[in-house]
């Protein structure tokens, strides 16, 4: 079962940034996931709509250029990092879960995913690009049918996976609360990886386990690794 460090390490570091994904890789993660925003110049790892909650900064990051969001404070003293400063973080064997929160459109997000490729000279196999809007995932799906895709599902189980179908997705991503036995199997049976969010509690980590989930994404990478050694399900 894979571990991947949710906005990094992020109950021990500040979220998405680059010292947390470092230390999720520290703590055992077999991957990182992240929120993205496709400003006019690069694509931005950040996850809220507003500043306020995790820099010093304040107003919607849409209001903002790259040049004036690079000048705040992310968290002890980092800038908010570069979608191919992140990748940068990953060897070639992490699995890197882009989630898109907003971009400007599919055309123009993919050339800055390939110029980020270029740069941090990541294998493109080892992305898995998810977001909640599932229109844009379709469109990618078109265009680019070499790219892992992940359906994200806030609430309905059943519609996160027949849409996950629909897109042919590599991965189904199910809330906690809406996951159980009978999604995990459908999704197994349709071909689908399921990956679960936000798992931080021991008891979730073996329960989801126990179901053959694929994967968790957890804000405490190094819970989860141990969790789940000592339950005997990784070695
Ligand atoms: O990708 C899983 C999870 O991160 C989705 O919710 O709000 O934490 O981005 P959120
Ligand atoms: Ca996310």
């Amino acid at each position: 079962m894979w571990i991947l460090g949710h906005r990094g390490a992020s109950r021990d570091a500040p979220e998405n940034t680059l010292s947390a994904f470092k230390l999720a890789f520290a703590q055992g993660a077999d991957g990182i996931e992240f929120d993205t925003y496709e400003l006019a110049e690069d694509i931005i790892v950040f996850h809220d709509k507003t500043l306020t909650r995790t820099t010093n900064g304040q107003g919607e990051v849409l209001d903002h250029s790259l040049a004036q969001l690079r000048q705040l404070d992310a968290g002890e003293r980092q800038q908010i990092p570069l979608l191919n400063e992140v990748l940068g973080c990953c060897d070639n064997t992490a699995l890197c879960n882009i989630e898109i929160k907003q971009l400007a459109s599919v055309d123009s997000w993919l050339c800055k995913l390939d110029r980020a490729l270029q740069l941090s000279q990541m294998n493109p196999a080892r992305l898995l690009i998810s977001s909640f809007t599932h229109g844009w995932l379709q469109q990618i799906a078109q265009r680019r049918p070499d790219l892992c895709l992940g359906a994200l599902t806030a609430t309905s189980a059943e519609t996160g996976l027949k849409s996950a179908m629909a897109m042919n997705a590599y991965s189904v991503h199910f809330a906690l609360d809406v996951v159980d036995e009978r999604y995990v199997k459908h999704a197994h049976q349709a071909g689908l990886k399921v990956l679960v969010y936000t798992v931080d509690l021991p008891a979730d980590m073996q329960r989801l386990a126990a179901m053959g989930v694929d994967g968790i994404f957890t804000n405490v990478p190094a819970i989860a690794r141990q969790t789940l050694t000592d339950a005997g399900y990784l070695s």
